[in-house]
Parts: structure tokens; sequence; C-alpha cells
């Protein structure tokens, strides 16, 4: 089988200015640089990825953008695509997240072409997935995440460029989680249609209490975490737990 390093991603969503941004980024590269982690990735707002960027250099922990445009330049005002992304140093970027999936309508095909992107940048795409509480309580949730994954991964996908992240809609920022049981069966679910190799995370209201329970499950290979990650020794506590 092959060996899966987990991951475990902060994404800060609309959140930090350049002190507290620049502040947090030190206190998570300075951990980094003293202990063993996992891999550590952390997606700023794109207006702190420079600087956030400078702050993590030489600690391992890797920097990544929230989203990207398909296309890599042109007349797309406020847009950005995976080549600044790339430029302004970053290794990953997550895309179809449901904030953009459902906050901002985008289809599958929407994320599939902004995944071509990421690679076309040589960045790995970090595709999210996720039933909302109305898909799970109808007992669609897995066939919603497979068609998912159907829609927006690319031909081409490999350990190397695709990492996938579970997401119930219904979990994120609300304190609630899937069961255990729940999780294990979405991610054996989603390793089903995925190259071998490529890691699941699972995404949605992670917190230190809860992080060592869901990450022993063995086909979770790490989190992408939101709230949590905006505090560092609560995300050092999930990337601990991760190891
Ligand atoms: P929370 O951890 O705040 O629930 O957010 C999860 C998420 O959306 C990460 O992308």
């Amino acid at each position: 089988m092959t060996e899966r390093k987990a991951l475990v991603a902060g994404n800060w969503k609309m959140n930090g200015r350049l002190d507290e941004g620049s502040a947090l980024a030190r206190a998570i590269a300075e951990r980094a640089r003293e202990a063993d982690a996992c891999d550590l990735l952390v997606c700023p707002p794109a207006t702190l990825l420079v600087p956030i960027g400078k702050a993590l250099a030489g600690s391992g922990v890797a920097l990544g953008g929230q989203d990207c445009h398909a296309a890599p330049s042109g007349a797309f005002t406020g847009s950005i695509s995976a080549e600044m992304l790339r430029d302004a140093g970053c290794s990953h970027v997550i895309v179809g997240h449901s904030e953009r999936r459902h906050g901002c309508g985008e289809s599958d095909a929407d994320v599939l072409a902004k995944a071509q992107a990421a690679w076309r940048a040589g960045l790995v795409a970090i595709v999210c997935v996720g039933e909302t509480r109305a898909e799970r309580e109808r007992g669609t949730a897995i066939a919603v995440v497979t068609g998912q994954l159907a829609g927006s991964v690319p031909d081409g996908a490999a350990a190397d460029n695709l990492v996938v992240a579970y997401e119930p809609v219904w979990a994120i920022g609300t304190g609630l989680t899937p069961t255990i049981a729940d999780i294990a069966e979405m991610h054996a679910a989603i390793r089903r249609h995925i190259p071998a190799g490529t890691r699941i995370l699972y995404g949605g209201s992670v917190n230190p209490k809860n992080a060592a329970e869901i990450l022993a499950l063995p086909e979770v290979d790490g989190a992408l975490v939101g709230g949590a990650s905006l505090k560092a020794e609560d995300f050092w506590a999930i990337a601990q737990a991760a190891r």
C-alpha cells in the first residue's frame, strides 16, 4: 500500500490583516522548525500571501491559495490566476470549497477548470467536496460526493497533483461533525474514485478536541481546518494529532 503522509492545512478564509496574520504565521513556523510535524500548509487571504510566505520561509510549512481563476491572465476584475499564486510562492490551491460552490454558484465544471489551471501552473489542487444537510438526511451524501468528484477532478489526477478534501457543508463552522462511522464510510467511498496514494483530508469543525479521533481513521490523511487554524496553538495541536 502506498504510504500517505498526513497533511494539515489551515484555510484562513477572509480573516487576517498584515500584523496578526504575520504573527500567526511566525508562531506556526517557529513550532514547525522546532518539532517534527506532518506536512503543514497555510492558505491565507491573497493580500497576505507574499508576507506570509516570507514568515514561513525555511520552516517547511507550505503556502497555498484559497481559490483561483481558470484563465492564466486577462480581463477578470478581482480574480487571481493559478500562475499568480505560483508567482507569490504557493505550492497548493484550494478549489471548489463549499463557500465557492454554494456561496458563489460554482459548478463542478468550474471547479474542474480551476483544478486544470492549478496543474498548468504547477500547483497541487485541493479539490473540496461535500454534501449539504438535506442531502445527508435524504441518504444521498455518498452519491453527491462521488458525483462531485466525477465532475470536478480532471483526467490526469495523481497522488502528487491532487488532494481531496471532504467537507460536509453542514459541518463547516457549525461545531457539528459527522459520526466517526460516517466519516470512515465517506472516505472509503472517495478512495474508490481517486488514484492510489492520493490524500483525502477531512474538514468541518476540526478542533484540538476531536482531531485525534478523526485523524486516527485509516482513510483520513489529514485535515482542512478553518476556524481553529487562526490560533497557532490549536492549529499546532491538530498537527500533532495527525502525526
Ligand atoms: P471550520 O474548521 O471553521 O469548520 O471550516 C472548515 C473549512 O471550511 C475549511 O476549509
